[in-house]
């Protein structure tokens, strides 16, 4: 006898909220609902799989969320799912390192604990490198600007640029694009406007970082700043560990910068609200 593999995961719910678990499960998570056998239906809950994958939604009057038991599932694009929760308000936080897994937590909409990983590739990433925008480079980074930002249309100090018109750096890898940065130079300064990584933790943003600082020093800058909000704490240990520093908070920016477009979530990363602008900046030698 061997056991050879889980056939499907039970996780308990309240009664009656069949609908709220579908909004997560299948909205947010990306799993399908899958109807239940009719012999099982009078029970209540809701069962969603994709593959391999077998989630099921129990009901069980009385109900007290799993905090501490969890159900940990295999990702593939754990950041995207991360930035996805945390957009939709999901408290996500991540945990201890574990040796060769990128991970989360995130409890589902009743409470429940559940685990997100994403195996970490042992090999070195492939090297990144790094050359100016062209013309058949457009539409694409539209698009990303479009996924990333909610519209190419990116607002900082006020002041709204089409990010996907701007000149550009676009990052690659083993042939394939990467990460997009753009950015523009006015006088003495430039702006880096905006800066996203494909994939995460590969060397991506600093390549493109250190190729905007190249381009605007050529370009005779003295300075390169940017703008991030409150709630991006990734990026503002990202900058900082790279020598950016803090150099003004412009409190309440983005609730302004919302009325001109109105795509800036209420609710940011980590579910912390985003209200204001934070100035970073590295002066060019
Ligand atoms: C902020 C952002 C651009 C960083 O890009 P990135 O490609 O993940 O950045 P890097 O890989 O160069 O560095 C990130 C971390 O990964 C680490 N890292 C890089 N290569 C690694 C590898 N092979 N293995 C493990 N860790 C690695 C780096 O040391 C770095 O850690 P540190 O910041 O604590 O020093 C990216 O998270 C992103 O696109 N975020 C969403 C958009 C955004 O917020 N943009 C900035 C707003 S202004």
């Amino acid at each position: 006898m061997e056991i050879t593999a889980i056939d499907h995961v039970q996780l308990a719910m309240p009664p009656g909220e069949e609908r709220k678990a579908a909004k997560f499960y299948q909205g947010l998570l990306g799993l399908r609902e899958v109807a239940k056998p009719p012999n099982l239906v009078s029970r209540g809950g809701c069962w969603f799989g994709t593959g391999a994958v077998k989630v099921h939604l129990g009901v069980e009057p009385g109900f007290r969320p799993a905090k501490k038991a969890h159900v940990a599932l295999l990702v593939q694009g754990l950041a995207e799912l991360y930035g996805k929760l945390a957009q939709a308000g999901v408290a996500v936080r991540r945990d201890e390192p574990l040796e060769g897994y990128d991970r989360f937590y995130a409890d589902d909409v009743f409470g429940n604990r559940l685990e997100f990983l994403e195996k970490v590739e042992a090999s070195p990433p492939p090297p990144v490198s790094v050359r100016a925008a062209g013309p058949p480079d457009r539409a694409w980074m539209a698009d990303l600007l479009r996924q990333s930002w909610g519209s190419t249309q990116v607002v900082s100090r006020g002041r709204a640029h089409d990010a996907s018109q701007l000149p550009g750096l676009v990052a690659e890898a083993s042939g394939g694009r990467v990460g997009l940065a753009t950015y523009c130079v006015q006088g003495d300064q430039c702006e880096l406007v905006s800066l996203d990584a494909l994939v995460p933790r590969r060397g991506v943003g600093a390549a493109l970082l250190s190729a905007a600082k190249e381009v605007a020093f050529m370009e005779g800058c003295r300075r390169l700043w940017l703008i991030t909000t409150n709630d991006n704490l990734d990026a503002l240990r990202f900058y900082q560990r790279r020598g950016l520093r803090l150099v003004a908070v412009h409190r309440g920016a983005v609730d302004r910068a919302r009325e001109m477009k109105p795509q800036i979530p209420e609710l940011g990363l980590f579910g912390i609200g985003v209200h204001d602008e934070l100035e970073l900046e590295v002066a060019l030698p």
